[in-house]
């Protein structure tokens, strides 16, 4: 049986943890509880002991532990840690590298997913440094789930109410990996939107956030692929893991692409790459009375297109785009670049493609199958392609 290992702190939504202890319990996980000093104040260990079965582990120095190392000994075996509620001040620890207790120690030892749920006052919450400890985190691979809006401990009204159980029970069980299924294999996965320059002030782009590779890549990562990361300009934090290259133009992403795709067996080309690019390119801001009525633009090279002509074994995937007619069209590219799946999007609702969390595909394999899927987080689409990848793969 699997374990999480639930860290609680002192803040009164404590007793929340009751019901998520509850719930991963319900899906068969073993779940190893360790509470800070603080919490312990609000509540007895003995509430979270006699429900998950194992007793709360709250100082690293209790002469019961001692001697196994129990901090390192856990962090081995744990699939998963959750700290919710997390307060300001464990997350300050955890940003800064204090090891103090056996929360902290057990964050810096484990090398397994981690997942916060904050749960505070409002203040306290977007309070600068809280912000930029979260920010500091996330740059590591940490994931939260955002506190909720309403009425909180000391009777204001705002956000930093603890995520629901059910929400936070949800993301920790995304978070597990399931199996190293892509260990040995190469992926290589494109992302976000080029940037055409103009001159060094004006650029001609895209609406992709970047965030549907961005979130493939770091499920390849789980399921213990070697990634390689190529991406245009995006506001999100590279997956810790992954060899991150950073470009800006459709030619940087052509050489950067050029120069991994051999060792490559999967490649996910998610990146929307523009199709066009300013014929000439100045490197002084151009005065617009010199810019004439019309600027002549000429297409990129199709990246894609061309690594099909020297695919070899490779498994290669395209997006499509699409504002209509988003299967035909699909089809279509599938042909004309030789593809081994296409991944196919409608981007003209708002809720859904670019810039949302949110997405709705259609999966087509060149035997004709289409699969469509509901609107799904992007991290629940990635699995659903990832999915697809290994089982054509056999
Ligand atoms: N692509 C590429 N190089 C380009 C344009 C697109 O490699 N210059 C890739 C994209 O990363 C995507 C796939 O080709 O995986 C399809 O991109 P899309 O923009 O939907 O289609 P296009 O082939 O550019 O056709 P159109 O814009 O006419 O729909």
């Amino acid at each position: 049986m699997e374990i999480i290992v639930l860290g609680v702190s002192s803040s009164i939504s404590l007793y929340k943890a009751c019901e998520i202890i509850r719930g991963f319990q319900e899906k068969k996980f073993q779940v190893q509880v360790i509470m800070t000093k603080n919490a312990t104040r609000l509540i007895s260990p003995l509430l979270f002991s006699s429900l998950s079965g194992k007793k709360v582990l709250v100082d690293p120095f209790e002469e019961e532990y001692s001697e196994k190392i129990a901090h390192v000994t856990l962090a081995k075996e744990a699939s998963l840690l959750l700290v919710a509620p997390a307060t300001a001040n464990i997350i300050g620890k955890f940003a800064s590298g204090v090891a103090d207790d056996f929360l902290s120690t057990f964050y810096m030892a484990a090398e397994c997913p981690k997942l916060i749920a904050p749960a505070m006052n409002e203040v306290m919450y977007l309070h600068k440094q809280t912000q930029q400890n979260i920010q500091k985190l996330q740059a590591a691979g940490v994931k939260f789930v955002e506190p909720e809006r309403g009425y909180l401990a000391c009777e204001d009204e705002g956000w930093g109410r603890l995520a629901a159980p059910e929400k936070i029970i949800k993301e920790s069980l995304s978070l597990l990996v399931k199996s190293k299924s892509l260990k040995g294999k190469t992926v290589l996965v494109t992302a976000g939107p080029t940037r055409e320059f103009l001159d060094p002030v004006r650029f001609l782009t895209n609406r992709s956030s970047g965030k549907m590779g961005y979130e493939l890549a770091e499920e390849a990562l789980r399921r213990g692929a070697e990634v390689i990361l190529i991406s245009g300009p995006t506001h999100i934090f590279p997956p810790p893991g992954a060899k991150f290259r950073k470009i800006q133009t459709a030619q940087e992403m052509e050489k950067e692409v050029g120069k991994n795709f051999a060792r490559a067996d999967i490649v996910l080309m998610a990146a929307a790459v523009s199709d066009f690019r300013f014929a000439r390119i100045s490197s002084q801001k151009t005065k617009k009375d010199k810019l004439g009525e019309k600027i002549e633009i000429i297409p990129t090279s199709d990246i894609l297109e061309k690594l099909s002509r020297k695919k070899g074994k490779k498994f290669l995937v395209g997006f499509a785009a699409e504002t209509e007619k988003v299967v035909k069209n699909a089809l279509m590219k599938m042909q004309k670049k030789n593809l081994d799946l296409v991944v196919a999007n409608n981007v003209s609702g708002e809720e859904i493609g670019f810039e949302s969390d949110f997405n709705q595909v259609s999966l087509i394999t060149p035997e004709g199958e289409t699969i469509h899927t509901e609107k799904k987080s992007k991290l629940e689409i990635s699995r659903i392609i990832l999915d697809k990848i290994e089982e054509i793969l056999g």
